[in-house]
């Protein structure tokens, strides 16, 4: 796909369709979601359908990948408070719906709630539609190198790259946490469909990377490979070294 805009109308439409095959037999459509720049445009995609279309979210039920720890739910950086402002804000979701990890809790509380995390998602009936993006490391969520393929959600510590990444939002490497908690590879891989969203030439290696090279925890996102219904959807400069 040449263009990240119709990539995304692409995603959110599909969204948008599940959404409503499921308000129509009265069920709930479950999502799991990211952050990051690159899913913006489909969630102001998804606002526009809710207040042009009349899509209404009553029946979703939302998942985030994963948050920053410790961080408070109003911090600037905080995966709450982007959700919020590019998404939750916008429509009709009921709030009790929504669930991100706690940035807030307790150290020794944080295995126990991570478990809770997974069950909580297994007892809604399982993720629908899970939207990723990639980070440079091949971390899908905040699964860095050296996440094996059966992790759940955990407290991670965050690579020095992810980190790098992440000082334009912080202001100063030393403001960056060097922990997340996440969903695991195997939490994500239980979601029924599974949309990577990945634009621009400096994702183009790791996707390469990630798409076409072998299976290993050294590149998370590879092991997307085993799932059976994954789609890439990439615009030209991400696609560029793919063969
Ligand atoms: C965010 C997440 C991360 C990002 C990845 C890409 O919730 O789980 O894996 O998807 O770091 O970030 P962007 O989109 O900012 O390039």
């Amino acid at each position: 796909m040449a263009d990240a805009g119709e990539a995304s109308k692409r995603v959110a439409r599909e969204i948008g369709s599940l959404i409503r095959h499921r308000a129509a037999e009265h069920r709930n459509c479950v999502l799991g979601l990211a952050t990051g720049s690159t899913p913006i445009r489909v969630y102001r995609e998804l606002v526009r359908m809710h207040r042009e279309e009349g899509l209404s979210f009553h029946n979703v039920v939302t998942f985030n990948l994963d948050e920053y720890f410790p961080i408070k739910p109003d911090a600037a950086q905080s995966y709450v408070r982007f959700m919020n402002e590019h998404l939750f804000d916008h429509i009709d979701i009921v709030r009790a719906n929504v669930h991100i990890p706690k940035g807030t809790i307790e150290l020794e509380a944080v295995p126990g709630y991570c478990r809770d995390y997974d069950e909580l998602i297994a007892s809604t009936g399982g993720i629908d539609l899970q939207l990723l993006g990639i980070g440079r490391t091949g971390h899908i969520g905040f699964n860095e190198p050296g996440a094996t393929k059966d992790t759940r959600t955990r407290l991670v510590k965050l690579d020095n790259l992810t980190r790098l990444d992440a000082v334009k939002d912080f202001g100063g490497m030393e403001h960056v946490p060097l922990l997340a908690i996440t969903m695991g590879v195997d939490s994500i891989l239980q979601s029924r469909r599974i949309r990577l969203l990945a634009f621009g030439e400096h994702k183009a290696d790791i996707v390469q990377r990630a798409i076409e090279g072998r299976m290993t925890s050294t590149i998370p996102a590879s092991f997307l490979q085993t799932h059976r219904d994954v789609q890439y959807l990439l615009d030209d400069a991400a696609a560029e070294c793919l063969s």
